[in-house]
């Protein structure tokens, strides 16, 4: 069973704007929008930069050094030049606080 731990409050992240958190040594980049709340692995396929330092915009988020987009909900690259997906771990809204599941890290 895949365990859930405190990443942050809500109130921490704003709409669209990208909030990092270090649950132990790995770095998550937290995001909200209007369709949910992701946490993805805060690091470029590309280039290994964070991309908490990027924009936020259309269900993505965009590597601030090369313009790569990746899908919040899945990860994937939606433009060149990374091709590889970003890891995503599951939400969960419980109260003021959001959890993840950080499961295996693949990075
Ligand atoms: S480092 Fe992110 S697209 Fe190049």
């Amino acid at each position: 069973m895949t365990e859930f731990v405190r990443a942050c409050s809500v109130a921490d992240i704003a709409d669209g704007k990208p909030f990092r958190v270090d649950i132990g040594d790995v770095p998550i980049v937290m995001v909200k929008d209007k369709h949910g709340t992701y946490a993805l692995y805060d690091e470029c396929t590309h280039a290994a930069v964070a991309l908490s330092e990027g924009d936020v915009d259309h269900g993505s988020i965009e590597c601030w050094l090369h313009g790569s987009r990746f899908d919040l909900a899945t990860g994937k690259p939606k433009s060149l030049p990374a091709t590889q997906p970003v890891q995503v771990f599951p939400t969960r809204i419980d109260g003021d606080d959001v959890f993840v599941a950080l499961g295996e890290i693949t990075a």
